[in-house]
């Protein structure tokens, strides 16, 4: 068996992994090792990948079913792809400042999970350094695990047995009010989870939130938006954060059910490309005991 090492990427969570090549398939007898570091440290780090879009999808389907949110638009035939979270058009010119797709990116700046809109949530996102920026432009994961646990009662009474609804175009309105209004927003109902996760493998609790959310059981909006704001700020001071300044082949893997996650901005006229493949969630990752009645 390969023997890989680990060093911590912050002294609360994640692991960087050494001595693991993901680009060569012999590695998948290591997934067990690669699945118990992902339930125990919620964030994995693989830099030097060689890893090709075959590859990619490979890793990806080891944590289960791949998330395919264009499953209604593709032609029969067609299998899921890797999607590109990019400014670069297909033509190679940077999209511009205010045009949907680049304000769509900008949302992704807001800290959040990904895919709480969706009737399955997502249990990992697996991005994969294509193209980086000279400033600026990290990913920066926050743990909510370790915030829950080191979270003042007050602020968890706040909180503890309300379901939150998410809906995909909440997030969008917080940027721009055209942007969130396009249909493509408002292909899915608004979801209802519970706003603590606990892992099944482990048992440890996590806040489950995201910049999706519209509203907090039993509270008005007001009141849901500005306990979304006290419970993210709370969540996202710098001990519970780790920040990924990107380099090309550098494979980062986070456990949306304990992080949360957000871009930093760079000069938008610079090219930044990672490709991305979300997993979804299963039933023994916990799925059943986050669902609320609708
Ligand atoms: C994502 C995401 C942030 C970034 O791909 O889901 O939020 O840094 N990306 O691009
Ligand atoms: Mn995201």
């Amino acid at each position: 068996m390969t023997a890989y090492s680990l060093t911590p990427l912050t002294p609360q969570f994640g692991v960087e992994v050494h001595g693991v090549d993901l680009g060569d398939p012999g590695t998948d007898g290591l997934f067990p090792h690669i699945r118990a570091l992902f339930e125990e440290h919620s964030a994995l780090l693989f830099r030097r990948q060689v890893f090709d879009d075959t590859r990619h999808l490979a890793f990806a389907r080891q944590f289960g079913p791949i998330e395919d949110r264009k499953a209604d638009e593709r032609k029969p035939g067609e299998g899921v792809e890797v999607s590109m979270v990019s400014n670069v058009r297909a033509d190679g010119s940077v999209t511009d400042p205010n045009e949907a797709h680049t304000l769509h990116l900008k949302a992704n700046l807001l800290w959040h999970a990904d895919s709480t809109f969706l009737p399955v949530p997502a249990l990992t996102n697996i991005l994969v350094a294509r193209v980086v920026t000279t400033e600026g432009g990290a990913t920066e994961l926050a743990s909510t695990r370790a915030a829950w646990a080191a979270m003042p009662e007050a602020l968890k009474a706040r909180v503890r047995g309300r379901g939150a609804w998410h809906h995909y175009s909440q997030s969008r309105a917080r940027i721009s009010p055209e942007l969130a209004a396009l249909p493509q927003f408002h292909k899915w109902p608004e979801t209802h989870w519970n706003a603590i996760w606990r892992n099944p493998v482990n048992g440890r609790e996590a806040l489950y939130i995201a910049s999706h959310v519209r509203r907090f059981d039993g509270l008005p909006a007001e009141e849901s938006q500005a306990l979304l704001d006290d419970l993210t700020a709370f969540c996202t001071q710098p001990q519970f954060v780790y920040s990924h300044k990107w380099q090309v082949g550098d494979v980062l893997v986070w456990d949306q059910r304990a992080v949360l996650h957000r871009g930093t901005p760079w000069p938008f006229d610079q090219p930044r490309t990672l490709s991305s493949l979300c997993v979804t969630v299963s039933e023994a990752d916990g799925l059943d005991a986050i669902r609320m009645a609708s």
